[in-house]
C-alpha cells in the first residue's frame, strides 16, 4: 500500500484482468473502471445485487447494516457489492460472483 493508498487487483478466476491504485473513498465499481474492468451495475445503491463480486483477500469497508443486496450467506462466501463498498487496504477481487 504505497503512499497509504490501496492497490486493488481484479481477477477472473485465476487470471488477473486489472490492477490500480484506488482513490480514497471511491466505491470499488469506480476503482474497477479505472483498472479497465467493467462490473455491471443497476441500482448503484446496494439493493439489487447486480454488482456482486467475491473478495479473495484484503479488507473492505463493510456497512454496519448489510444492504438489501447482500446477506450473511453471501458475505461468508466473500460476497461484496462494488457499488457501495470501498477498499480499506490492498484487495484482490474476483469478478465472478460467489454464487
Ligand atoms: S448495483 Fe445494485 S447492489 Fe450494486
Amino acid at each position: 500500500m504505497p503512499n497509504g493508498l490501496p492497490i486493488v487487483r481484479f481477477f477472473r478466476g485465476t487470471e488477473i484482468i486489472g490492477s490500480v491504485t484506488a482513490n480514497p473513498g471511491d466505491p470499488l465499481v469506480d476503482v474497477a473502471e479505472m483498472a479497465g474492468v467493467d462490473i455491471p451495475t443497476n441500482c448503484t445503491s446496494g439493493n439489487c445485487g447486480t454488482c456482486l463480486v467475491r473478495l479473495i483477500s484484503g479488507e473492505v469497508e463493510m456497512p454496519s447494516v448489510l444492504p438489501p443486496g447482500l446477506d450473511e450467506d453471501l458475505v461468508s462466501e466473500g460476497g461484496i457489492l462494488t457499488c457501495c463498498i470501498t477498499p480499506n487496504g490492498d484487495c484482490d477481487i474476483d469478478v465472478i460472483p460467489p454464487l
